[in-house]
């Protein structure tokens, strides 16, 4: 395992502590009264992302962006500074719970952000409830870390596998396809979000013609890319992130079929990508919270800051690392950084409305965001929306028990 503790949040928190024992203890032995938390330790906030393999550069983002946040804030959220450490999760589900373990118990963290797989999310989320340790997920959309798994100190700043697919049905239908193939990674969130693409299309009218799938995470696509040119569909709808999605996108121009069976899918297959996809790209449609044209301030603002930052376009992982620091400095200042006050920040963080990039987002009962879902189109390198699928779609958390 991979973990480093960021050395600019320590120096500086070295320099404030020095500072503050300056201050506050005069020769004759007088004491300022300052705010209990200002003397605190600073909140240990453990990343557990991919900072290798096919999401890396997902990890990466998110990572950023929440960082990116915090240091808009002088380095502090709600009054208490923040210091950081990170694991490395590889995207590896065999390996989650000790990695999990290994933040909660030797590093003791006051809470996890993490991570972007689904099946390392699943893991993730049974160690936060055994060991009460807040969670917020910046990107896995596994249903059940908000269905029935839903805890009150679990939190996801992204969104449901559900959530971002089940639009695109009736939006594929609407435009006239009527038999589709999905194409996806077997595991999780592969199967969850092609599910819920079904849901929508087949209660639209559409019929699926075939499912394929190969395991996670595998990039020998050429035999399915084949079996697509025999099925003739009108349409593939696929699921694919990271480099995996850069490499389906660019086989299957290279296959000619761009031109004759048009793709869509979930927002992950271009979001990230495009610099590597090119001109394959172009014309590809998908479902997403975000769009990189979206004309909100807080958007304009949030991706200024990150070019400066990075020097990088920012994308919706990003945005789901700035808005993971953003939910938390709700929490932190609603109990004036005392995090001991967990029932208060929590709640606090339930019924956060942050004004986010991706829009207005807030969270339902199960802590799972409510949000818009945008029709997407890949234009000149860019993902453009075209329409809202769906204003302010809310994921049904089914199995949750927690109460509003
Ligand atoms: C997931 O495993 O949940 C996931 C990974 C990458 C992008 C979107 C979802």
């Amino acid at each position: 395992m991979s973990h480093s503790i960021s050395s600019p949040i320590s120096a500086n928190r070295r320099r404030f502590l020095m500072g503050a024992a300056a201050l506050t203890t005069g020769a004759a032995g007088f004491r300022f009264p300052t705010p209990a938390i200002a003397q605190g330790a600073p909140l240990k906030v453990g990343f557990m992302l991919p900072y290798s393999g096919t999401f890396a550069k997902l990890g990466k983002f998110i990572d950023d962006g929440f960082r990116l946040y915090v240091e808009r804030q002088g380095g502090s959220l709600g009054g208490r500074r923040i210091e950081f450490v990170q694991v490395d999760d590889e995207s590896k589900p065999e390996s989650a719970t000790d990695n999990m373990n290994r933040l909660v118990g030797r590093e003791r963290v006051d809470l996890v952000v993490g991570t972007v797989h689904s099946g390392v999310a699943m893991a993730m989320v049974k160690v936060a409830r055994d060991t009460n340790t807040p969670l917020i997920i910046p990107n896995a959309g596994a249903n059940e870390a908000t269905g029935p798994m839903c805890a009150p100190h679990i939190f996801r700043t992204s969104f449901s596998n559900w959530q971002v697919c089940q639009p695109m049905g009736k939006v594929m239908f609407d435009e006239g396809r009527r038999r589709v193939a999905t194409i996806t990674w077997r595991y999780a969130a592969g199967s969850q979000m092609i599910d819920a693409f079904k849901e929508g299309f087949t209660r639209a009218g559409g019929t699926i013609v075939e499912d394929l799938a190969l395991p996670f995470p595998e990039v020998e696509f050429q035999a399915l890319i084949t079996r697509i040119a025999t099925l003739r569909p009108d349409a593939v709808f696929a699921f694919f992130a990271g480099g995996g999605a850069v490499k389906f996108v660019k086989d299957y121009a290279a296959a000619g079929l761009n031109r004759t069976i048009p793709l869509y899918g979930a927002g992950f297959l271009t979001d990230g990508t495009l610099q590597a996809q090119g001109a394959d790209a172009n014309g590809v449609r998908t479902t997403l919270h975000y769009a990189d044209n979206l004309d909100n301030p807080a958007n304009r603002v949030f991706l200024e800051a990150f070019k400066a930052k990075t020097g990088q376009d920012g994308d919706i992982y990003a945005v789901q690392g700035w808005d993971a620091a953003a939910l938390l400095a709700e929490g932190l200042k609603a109990t004036g950084g005392d995090w001991s006050a967990r029932a208060r920040a929590t709640s606090a963080m339930r019924s956060a409305r942050i004004d986010s990039p991706r829009g207005p987002l807030s969270f339902n009962r199960a802590g799972n965001p409510v949000q818009n879902v945008y029709l997407r189109e890949v234009r000149n390198g860019r993902n453009e929306v075209i329409s809202v699928a769906g204003q302010a779609v809310d994921d049904p958390a089914r199995g949750c028990r927690v109460q509003a």
